[in-house]
């Protein structure tokens, strides 16, 4: 059984939690593999529905193991207030784990990104305002604390005394309250004495998964056009949502991940800041938000919409060679006669489909072309051939520009609302 990443194609919030919990159901292990708790994965299960920040979306399977995994930043408070939610709802959760290796994402990072936020004024990026850019940076710059810290309640203390030192400085200079380095840490250390002999190393289950053939799933938090070094910098995540991420982030030497599905939703959304070249705006947008319920699963934000881009998805493909496509949210675009789809960009006269750098895209004009829309629900669809031919040309279009074959594709939010 290959080792299997999932990873977003757009810009995030493409319904990778949704594909995860369907493939996590004969799943041995599950992984996160980068980010943090700005991720909001929507499942819709037997247990209802929920939002996922920092759990695996896995952990719906009790079979499965679920490593928050090396390359996630992680505040152990949210982490201990979500599983509290999902024992509370039944689920669950004995078969998490947390790598010792992860970052802590402190309480300053959080207090930190909002106050870079506020003042970059309206060069804001629009982040979600969890920490997360500030913890990476602080493990870029080597002042990271890793999990592995609080098992020394001692030296944690000193190191969370010696970071506020800078920190608070910082703080105050802006205006802003300083933290109280016996607080901090412990509210940090209750968490992590909540989570016990959950924090561990977790190379070894990792290796010894691959060798027995488990299958493992390596889940992606966002998507390509927010990845640190191939998203539309400066309005990115502070790291690697490709699948070679996947490998450092999760642990996993890279020759052994041979399936890379890429998640695509049937048109875009973005939350956050930065150059969106088929956003809608007024009357239609309002109206494909409301339908498909476009708001952000962690803060709530309206996300923005617009017409599929197959420049995306094509500059995600080209960096992550993904073995097949997961279409997301055909069901929305049933209400359209005609529905644009672009295909390539005007730049200074010339069309590419190339991703250009962000400030050239800021300038993109995007290139339309009307396909035929298909007027009905999808509901009770059970493979690629019942559906509408409108809707079947629709994901060929989709395989064309993208370059990519589709495997799955998702008429609904449930788990068996799937085409494969
Ligand atoms: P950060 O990851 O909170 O630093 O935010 C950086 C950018 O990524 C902002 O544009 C956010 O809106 C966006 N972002 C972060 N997490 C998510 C997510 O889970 N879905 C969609 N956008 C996200």
């Amino acid at each position: 059984m290959p080792v299997t990443a999932i990873v977003g194609a757009q810009w995030g919030d493409e319904g990778k939690g949704k594909i995860t919990d369907l493939l996590a159901q004969d799943a041995d292990v599950v992984i996160r593999f980068q980010g943090g708790n700005n991720a909001g994965h929507t499942v819709v299960n037997q247990h209802g529905t929920f939002k996922l920040h920092l759990v695996p979306s896995g952990v719906f399977n009790p079979n499965a193991l679920c490593i928050v995994g090396p390359g996630t930043v992680v505040d152990l408070q949210v982490l201990c207030a979500e599983l509290d939610g999902l024992e509370k709802a039944g689920v669950p959760t004995g078969g998490l784990r947390v790598s010792d290796r992860a970052h802590l994402l402190m309480p300053w990072h959080i207090a930190l990104d909002r106050l870079d936020e506020r003042e970059r004024g309206r060069q804001k990026l629009g982040t979600t305002g969890r920490g997360v850019g500030p913890a990476y940076a602080d493990k870029v710059a080597r002042h990271g604390i890793q999990v592995y810290e609080v098992r020394d309640e001692k030296r944690f203390r000193e190191h969370v005394a010696r970071e506020l030192e800078t920190k608070n400085a910082i703080l105050e200079r802006f205006g802003d309250k300083p933290l109280d380095a016996r607080e901090t840490a412990d509210d940090v250390l209750r968490a992590a004495a909540r989570l016990g002999d959950r924090i561990v190393d977790t190379l070894p289950l990792v290796e010894d998964a691959v060798a027995r053939d488990a299958r493992v799933l390596l889940e992606g938090q966002l998507g390509a056009m927010r990845d640190l070094d191939w998203g539309i910098y400066p309005y990115v995540t502070s790291s690697n949502p490709l699948a070679g991420g996947a490998a450092v982030g999760a642990g996993i030497p890279p020759r052994y991940i041979t399936r890379v599905i890429g998640v695509v939703k049937a048109y875009s959304t973005a939350v956050g800041e930065g150059p969106f070249p088929t956003e809608l705006h007024g009357e239609l947008a309002n109206a494909l938000r409301e339908t498909a319920q476009e708001y952000g699963a962690t803060t709530g934000r309206p996300r923005r919409v617009g017409w599929f881009d197959a420049v995306a998805p094509r500059h995600a493909h080209r960096l992550n060679a993904f073995t097949e496509l997961a279409v997301t949210k055909l069901d929305i675009l049933g209400t359209y006669d005609e529905i644009p789809f672009c295909t390539s960009y005007e730049l200074d006269g010339r069309l590419t489909t190339d991703m250009p750098p962000t400030a050239l895209l800021e300038r993109a004009v995007p290139r339309y072309e009307k396909l035929a829309g298909w007027l009905c629900s999808l509901d009770g669809v059970s493979d690629r051939r019942g559906l509408p031919k409108e809707a079947r040309a629709y994901l060929t279009r989709i395989e064309q520009t993208v370059g990519a074959p589709i495997g799955m594709v998702g008429i609904g939010p449930e788990r068996t609302a799937t085409i494969l």
